[in-house]
């Protein structure tokens, strides 16, 4: 194993690959996996990756756990690379969307919990909790059951229905709770569990689910041969674009890639902390009074210092958009094919929205994360769709489409 422990990204503390939940005990600040990155270089190389089966695993030579150390996995990682034809809609030619909808919860957040929950278990923890608002539940849920782990999930009461059914299909017990921050600290610190989650203080959540996320850059780069000159990234918490930045980096430190990405987080314009701390040059990230937006994901009241510092120091920015935007996004994204949660079309909102900026110019190679797929969304996407259902419409009405001849509703295109 080439991981040498965690290393605070504040002061120049070091650990153990340990149980450290709270950031490092010297200054707070969120801890990560460091690596001994000349030992790496010397063995991999992009060429090796690609002759592995496409997974978060691929890449074990830069994740925390030992070879020989059981994962726990269900085949996340390796989404596709789906490009955006180039439109009266879309001006970007090389415009792709990293299809994250494809994982086993269809969502992002199975990379984070393979590493997690493999991590968990390698500690010694046989219980798990959680807070969400949808999908970080049915994920932690999934690789729980499969890691034989009891999983508590706190969940927002706005999640869907049909995600917290799954999570007690998956065998987790389903505790629904607007403030989930006290049990989930008690569940924690008094009784021992193992927390695959963020927890507060900001910035911290576990540094393992990270290196999970970080995958996302490696296989930005598999798929496209290069480092984009943009990834837009949905932002709440903030570990999903801090995790590929730092996965950017460490492919450029191997000299794997030839540049650096600008990484931009996209917030909703209900609820932006991020956006305001970057527009405001603040180094906290202030809290957002009562979030307000569709896209329940990304409405985390505040977010993570690493974050701020992640889209500094890519040169990149964060940006709103709109509800309106959003679906309008989402919209889109599906006539391309793809199926977004609204929290998702907010990226590739915000990439429409930094090209009428001019911050992404038309020959730029963009990608946007769609971290999560619309169908878990059932309630939040109704009344998008256009047109009408043909219910038992009789033989007249057959005959017209049969013919070819546009339906009772033209195509919205
Ligand atoms: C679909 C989706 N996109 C984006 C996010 C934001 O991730 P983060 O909290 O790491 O910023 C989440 C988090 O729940 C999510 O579920
Ligand atoms: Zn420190």
């Amino acid at each position: 194993m080439f991981a040498l422990g965690l290393r605070c990204t504040g002061c120049t503390g070091e650990y153990d690959l340990g149980a450290y939940f709270f950031g490092c005990p010297g200054c707070g600040e969120a801890l990560e996996v460091a690596y001994d990155e000349k030992a790496v270089g010397s063995v991999v190389s992009l060429e090796m990756w690609a002759r592995r089966t496409a997974s978060v695993w691929r890449y074990a030579e830069l994740l925390p756990l030992p070879a020989g150390g059981e994962r726990v996995t269900l085949g996340e990682g390796g989404a596709p690379m789906v490009r955006v034809p180039k439109t009266d809609e879309n001006p970007l030619p090389f415009l792709y969307l990293q299809n994250e909808t494809v994982n086993p919860t269809y969502a992002f957040k199975d990379r984070f919990h393979t590493v997690s929950i493999s991590m968990a278990r390698r500690l010694g923890y046989d219980r798990v909790v959680c807070s969400t608002t949808g999908n970080h539940g049915m994920s932690a849920a999934a690789y729980a059951s499969r890691a034989g782990m009891r999983c508590v999930v706190l969940a927002d009461p706005r999640a869907p229905v049909g995600q917290r059914d799954w999570m007690r299909l998956f065998g987790a017990t389903v505790v629904v709770e607007m403030n989930r921050k006290p049990p989930l600290r008690a569940f924690v610190e008094e009784h021992g569990w193992y927390p695959s989650t963020y927890m507060t203080p900001m910035p911290v959540a576990t540094p393992y689910g990270v290196e999970g996320y970080k995958t996302m850059a490696y296989d930005t780069v598999m798929a496209l041969g290069r480092a984009p000159d943009h990834y837009l990234f949905p932002v709440a918490a903030g570990d999903g674009l801090y995790g590929p930045w730092k996965g950017f980096q460490e492919l450029h430190r191997l000299g794997l890639i030839a540049s650096l990405p600008r990484v931009h987080g996209v917030q909703a314009a209900g609820c932006n902390p991020i956006v305001q701390a970057i527009e405001q040059g603040l180094d906290e990230v202030p809290v957002h009074p009562g979030p307000d937006t569709a896209a329940l994901s990304i409405a985390d009241d505040t977010g993570g210092r690493i974050t701020l510092r992640a889209i500094r120091d890519s040169g990149g920015t964060a940006v709103e958009v709109t509800d309106e935007a959003i679906f309008e996004a989402l919209r889109r994204a599906a006539r391309a094919g793809v199926s977004p949660e609204p929290a998702s079309a907010a990226a590739l909102a915000g990439a429409w929205e930094l090209a009428d900026r001019g911050v992404i110019r038309p020959g730029d190679f963009v990608v946007c994360c769609i971290t999560g797929a619309g169908p878990k969304w059932p309630d939040a996407v109704s009344g998008l769709a256009p047109g009408e259902e043909l219910v038992n419409p009789g033989r007249a009405v057959f005959d017209r489409l049969m013919s070819g001849a546009p339906g009772p509703r033209s195509d919205p295109r």
